[in-house]
């Protein structure tokens, strides 16, 4: 699979780390102590949004990386609020660039699909990004699998390619590995997938009266709602204590074991809860307790029927 590199051409890291509490629900100090934390344990792949925290966010990051800049890989989004028309595009991402102080962003994704821009003024516009060196790859967040072909046809026409997916994906949000996985491994396109936590649910703490974003946030409290979600939370828990890791280490290091993952992008509010999901970094499950942690949790349907007829 194509390996997707810094400018100075040190490869992306196995895990990524998502700025999006930055100056929201981790301060600065909270914020830089992560982002150290990161450097030290080899994380070398950072993501923001335009959208994040008012800017904070990319304002922050801008600031921590500003002294190794060369050597990581920086991805920011555009259009999750306004579009992805040209101007929406143009406008937003210069502002990314201003507010990280960076002459050049490594990934542009769109945050999401955008139904009423023409594909062809979305991609001319992230084309000519690229050809003017202000973005080095692009990608796309939150598409579905035809989306991302009918886009990546668009893209080929003008010379370019969707490089990256950013999808949500973990223990109990498996949809993506339906068509976005297996199509990203086909198609050689690099996957970055986000929330392998579930926002908080897979820590266990829920289970035991823990307070956090899906307490706190109603599109969090909605999207992890069901029962069913909340008993692989609980499961998921007592096999990590069989097994001796935090349920935060083996999520994410479930996560990253699917082949068509490149990097779980982890985050956390300060230092003492990034802890267990960075230490995945050096988990790789073996089979049997892939197999396990899978099993808790049904996957989706798969995309075409008469698969018995195979
Ligand atoms: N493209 C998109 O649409 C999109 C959407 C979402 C995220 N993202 C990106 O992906 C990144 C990661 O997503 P995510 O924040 O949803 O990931 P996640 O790993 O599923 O959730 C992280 C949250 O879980 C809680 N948590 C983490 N470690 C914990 C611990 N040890 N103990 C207790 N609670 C803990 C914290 O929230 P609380 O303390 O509030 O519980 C933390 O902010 C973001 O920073 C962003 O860059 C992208």
């Amino acid at each position: 699979m194509t390996q997707l590199c810094s400018p100075d051409g040190t490869p992306v890291s196995s895990l990524c780390f998502g700025a999006m509490q930055f100056g929201d629900r981790a301060d600065a100090t909270a914020s830089r102590e992560m982002y150290k934390a990161c450097r030290a344990a080899g994380i070398t792949f950072f993501d923001t949004a335009h959208v994040y925290t008012g800017g904070a966010s990319e304002t922050l990051l801008g600031q921590f990386v500003a002294p190794e800049r060369d050597g990581l890989t920086i991805a920011t989004k555009a259009g999750y609020t306004g579009g992805s028309s040209r101007a929406n595009i143009l406008a937003t991402f210069e502002e990314s660039r201003q507010r990280m102080k960076l002459d050049q962003i490594d990934i542009l994704y769109l945050h999401r699909w955008d139904g009423a821009v023409p594909l062809a003024e979305t991609f001319e516009t992230l084309a000519q990004l690229q050809s003017d060196g202000k973005i080095r790859y692009i990608g796309v967040s939150n598409f579905a699998a035809w989306q991302v072909m009918k886009a990546q046809a668009v893209a080929a026409d003008l010379g370019t390619r969707i490089d990256i997916l950013q999808p949500m994906y973990n223990l109990v949000k498996k949809q993506a590995e339906v068509e976005l996985l297996p199509m990203a491994q086909d198609q050689d396109i690099a996957v970055a997938p986000y929330s392998p936590l579930g926002g908080g649910l897979l820590t266990g703490k829920y289970a035991s009266g823990g307070t956090g974003r899906l307490s706190e946030d109603s599109r969090y409290a909605a999207r992890y709602a069901p029962d069913a979600m909340h008993k692989a939370a609980r499961e998921l828990s007592t096999l990590a204590a069989e097994v001796g890791h935090a349920p935060a280490t083996l999520a994410v290091a479930w996560a990253k074991r699917h082949p068509g993952v490149t990097a779980p992008i982890i985050s956390a509010r300060n230092l003492e809860q990034l802890q267990p999901s960075l230490a995945a970094a050096a988990l790789d499950l073996d089979e049997a307790l892939y197999h396990r942690v899978s099993a808790l949790y049904p996957a989706p349907p798969p995309a075409t029927d008469r698969l018995e007829e195979a």
